[in-house]
């Protein structure tokens, strides 16, 4: 078939026969591929019984993201994890493999709008009841547990006002009843936390986060105990939710600055801090290394290593938060998202929280002077110069 008249059929089957060379490439390959092929039925059997570790058809899994899901299990100390589209893939995957009608669930009021959505406007559809608590607060978590409670959901820094569940007693309160402690771990990454070792049952990750570091690949993952992962692995076949290849591909890139980017977000933050703490036009600041925080003592057991690049700062109100936002653009810009290698800065009571009512934003201390900064790994002392030219005045 070699010759000029059979170039159609050649260039159809173009590539797939061409081996690697012995040597493996230092960054794993990208299989852009929705399928691969097989020598014969047994093998392909084999793979899809999970007898054998393999891919056939990407909704199923695939090469890249079983690269990335080994990577952050081992990083996570976790037997295994299961990679999604998105954040909200992951959560939804989880919720809906453990929880069922008649269940219970009880959540951090303090979780990602996303998240909070998920649980109030699908859930109650669908069966499951759902109450909001304060999770820092461990009186009001036990009093919402019930022997019915499936799902206990944290996260482990929350936004905007970075506040920190005690992850080893909201584990115990947990176990009284049988439930699982699911942590949002996005703020922090397993650089700076394994929940795993707190207590968890399952830990998760939006993934263009922290996690691929760079505001460029979307996904999600779910780490925890093999039969845990593989009924998750089930449901998000079932949604559809399998992350693309070249998203698991370009998120272990970032991956693999992911410790020495911690290190900087969390040096880089508290500087900020400290800076905006005793800056005169600043009314208050959220951060677990100021030691007016509500759970300071709590962060100073959990993060030896630091708490990333969250936190939160209050002006005298709206007007003062657009003038600060207009003197940051070029610099420091109004970004709907967080954790980027820059820094950014949100406005929640008008963004991430604008769909909650008054009473909702005054019990999470959401006020219209709030910012939320997520503070890079750029110099600490240009950041603070240019917060400090911008809030002069
Ligand atoms: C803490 C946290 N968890 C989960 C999510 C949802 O992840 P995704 O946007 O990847 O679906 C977000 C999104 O901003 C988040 O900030």
């Amino acid at each position: 078939m070699n010759d000029r008249s059979h170039l159609t059929t050649r260039a159809a089957r173009a590539g797939a026969h061409v081996a690697p060379g012995a040597a493996l490439p230092l960054v794993p390959a990208l299989h852009q591929t929705t399928v691969y092929g097989y020598p014969d039925l047994a093998s392909l059997h084999r793979v899809n019984n999970g007898e054998e570790r393999g891919q056939a058809y990407y909704r199923f899994g695939h090469y890249n993201g079983q690269v990335l899901e080994q990577v952050v299990a081992d990083l996570e100390g976790a037997p295994d994890a299961v990679t999604t589209a998105s954040g909200m893939a992951a959560i939804t995957g989880t919720v809906l493999a453990l929880a069922g009608a008649g269940d219970h669930v009880v959540a951090d009021r303090n979780v990602y709008g996303g998240t909070r959505s998920l649980l109030e406007a699908e859930l109650p559809r669908l069966g499951i009841e759902v109450t909001l608590v304060d999770g820092a607060d461990l009186a009001e978590v036990g009093r919402a547990l019930t022997p019915r409670t499936k799902l206990l959901l944290v996260e482990a820094l929350t936004n905007p006002t970075v506040r920190v569940p005690d992850l080893p007693a909201l584990s115990a309160l947990a176990g009284h009843v049988g439930a699982k402690l699911v942590v949002d771990a996005t703020f922090v990454t397993p650089a700076l936390l394994r929940p795993l070792e707190h207590g968890a049952d399952l830990v998760w990750h939006s993934v263009p986060k922290y996690l691929g570091g760079h505001s460029a690949a979307m996904g999600g993952i779910v780490s925890g105990p093999a039969d845990l992962v593989a009924r998750i692995r089930q449901t998000v076949v079932h949604l559809g939710a399998t992350v693309g290849p070249f998203d698991a591909w370009m998120a272990l890139l970032g991956l693999k600055t992911l410790g020495l980017r911690m290190q900087a977000h969390s040096r880089g933050a508290a500087a900020v801090a400290e800076f905006l703490a005793a800056h005169p036009g600043v009314l208050r600041v959220h951060h677990p290394s100021l030691s007016d925080h509500p759970q300071a003592a709590t962060a100073a057991k959990l993060y030896p290593l630091g708490t990333g690049g969250m936190l939160s700062f209050e002006l005298s109100g709206r007007p003062a938060v657009d003038r600060l936002i207009h003197r940051l653009n070029g610099t420091i810009p109004l970004s709907p998202s967080l954790a980027d290698v820059s820094t950014t800065l949100i406005h929640p009571a008008t963004t991430t929280h604008k769909d909650l009512p008054q009473a909702e934003l005054d019990a999470l201390g959401i006020t219209d002077g709030l910012i939320r900064l997520s503070v890079g790994i750029e110099d600490p002392a240009d950041l603070i110069a240019e917060l400090g030219a911008a809030l002069a005045g």
